[in-house]
C-alpha cells in the first residue's frame, strides 16, 4: 500500500500549499485569514515556516481545485479534507477556516487543524483531520518537525497543549517546543521525544482543564523512564498568550525560575489548596509517593522518596513502605 501512502501525502502537500496560496494571493485570504494571524501577532516569516493557510468560506472551493489538479476523489476522501454529503455532493472539511498544517518529524504534511475565526462558543473552534493512513493523531506532535534539532541540542523539550502555543514560542526564539494538539498526551507521543532528549518541562494552560491535563502528563512521562518538570502559568494564560506579552530575556527567565520538579509542582498545590488539612496532606503525600512508584529506575525512586520526606517532613521509613506496597502490586 505504499502507493496509496505516497498520494494521500500528495494530497495533503498540495492542500497545504492551496490553503497558503488562497491565504495569501487572494482577496479574501488576506482580509480575512491572513489578517487574522497578523492580529494575534504572528509574522510573515512565521506564517510560512509553518506554512499556515486559509480555506475560502465557499463550500467547495478546495474540492474542486483538487479535482481539477487531477488529484483522485478517493484520495481527498481518505485524508478528509473532501466529505461526502447526503445529497451525493462532496464539501470541504475546513470551509472558512485558518489552517495549521501538521507535519511527520520529517517534514511531511500528515493532515490539518482548522480554527474558526470567530469566538462562536457554539461551533467547535478547531477541527481536525481524521485518523487516516497517514495521521495517527495520538502519534504526533506538532512542531516537532521544527523543534527537533532544538530538542537533542538543549536536552530537554517544553510540551504545550496548542497549535499557537507552538508557533509563538518558536517566534520568540524558544525553540524546543511541541504540543499534543487535540489528544490528550499518550505514550506514543511521549517515545517520541523521548528519541531526542530524555527531560520534558510541561507547559500546560493555567487553567484547571491545563493544570489536570499537567498532573496526568507527569505519571505518563515518569513511567517512560523520563524526566518531568512542570512550569505554570498565571490563571487564564496559556504559553502563547503570555509568550505574546513577555520580552525574550524576561520568558526565560520565568521558563527557568517557574520550571518546577515534579514533586515541587504537587507540593506547590498542596500550599495553595490547603496548607494546614491533615488529610488532604496524607493525600497528597500517598499521590506523590504513587507518582514516584511509576519510574521504572529504582535508584530514582529512591531520591525521589528522600525529597518528598525533606519537603512534606515526614519519615523516609513510611514512605518507602508505601512505595514497597504500591510497586509490589505493579509486579
Ligand atoms: N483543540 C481541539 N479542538 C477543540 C479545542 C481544542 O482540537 N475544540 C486542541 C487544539 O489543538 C488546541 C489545543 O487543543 O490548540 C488546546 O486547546 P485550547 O487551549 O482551548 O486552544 P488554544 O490552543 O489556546 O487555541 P487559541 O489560542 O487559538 O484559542
Ligand atoms: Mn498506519
Ligand atoms: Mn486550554
Ligand atoms: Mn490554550
Ligand atoms: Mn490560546
Amino acid at each position: 500500500q505504499a502507493g496509496e501512502k505516497e498520494s494521500m501525502y500528495l494530497v495533503s502537500e498540495f492542500a497545504a500549499k492551496f490553503f497558503q496560496n488562497t491565504m495569501m494571493n487572494t482577496d479574501e485570504g488576506k482580509s480575512v485569514g491572513l489578517s487574522y494571524f497578523k492580529e494575534r501577532g504572528f509574522t510573515n516569516d512565521t506564517i510560512k515556516k509553518f506554512g499556515l493557510g486559509y480555506s475560502p468560506e465557499v463550500w467547495d472551493a478546495f474540492t474542486k481545485e483538487g479535482l481539477g489538479q487531477g488529484y483522485k476523489l478517493d484520495y481527498l476522501d481518505k485524508v478528509g479534507l473532501t466529505i461526502l454529503r447526503e445529497d451525493g455532493k462532496h464539501f470541504d472539511r475546513f470551509k472558512g477556516r485558518v489552517m495549521f498544517p501538521i507535519q511527520s518529524m520529517s517534514g511531511r504534511v500528515l493532515g490539518f487543524g482548522g480554527r474558526i475565526l470567530t469566538n462562536d462558543k457554539k461551533a467547535a473552534k478547531y477541527l481536525n483531520s481524521p485518523e487516516s493512513e497517514i495521521y495517527h493523531k495520538s502519534k504526533v506532535l506538532y512542531g516537532i518537525y521544527h523543534a527537533k534539532q532544538a530538542i537533542a541540542k538543549l536536552d530537554n523539550c517544553f510540551l504545550c497543549e496548542g497549535y499557537t502555543d507552538v508557533i509563538q514560542m518558536q517566534q520568540a526564539g524558544i525553540e524546543n517546543v511541541v504540543s499534543s494538539s487535540g489528544t490528550a498526551l499518550t505514550p506514543d507521543q511521549i517515545r517520541l521525544i523521548n528519541r531526542l532528549t530524555k527531560n520534558i518541562t510541561v507547559l500546560f494552560d493555567g487553567d484547571a482543564a491545563g493544570l489536570r491535563a499537567s498532573i496526568r502528563g507527569i505519571d505518563l512521562i515518569l513511567e517512560e523512564g523520563m524526566n518531568v518538570k512542570v512550569c505554570t502559568f498565571p490563571e487564564g494564560d496559556d504559553p502563547d498568550s503570555f509568550a505574546k506579552k513577555t520580552p525574550y530575556e524576561e520568558l526565560i527567565k520565568y521558563l527557568d525560575e517557574n520550571a518546577m520538579d515534579f514533586i515541587q509542582f504537587k507540593a506547590s498545590l498542596l500550599m495553595k489548596d490547603a496548607k494546614n488539612d491533615p488529610i488532604k496532606k496524607a493525600e497528597l503525600i500517598r499521590d506523590m509517593v504513587n507518582s514516584i512508584s511509576k519510574i521504572p529506575d529504582r535508584i530514582k525512586r529512591e531520591i525521589y522518596i528522600q525529597e518528598c520526606s525533606r519537603i512534606m517532613d515526614i519519615s523516609e521509613e513510611v514512605l518507602f513502605n508505601t512505595l514497597a506496597q504500591l510497586v509490589q502490586k505493579d509486579i
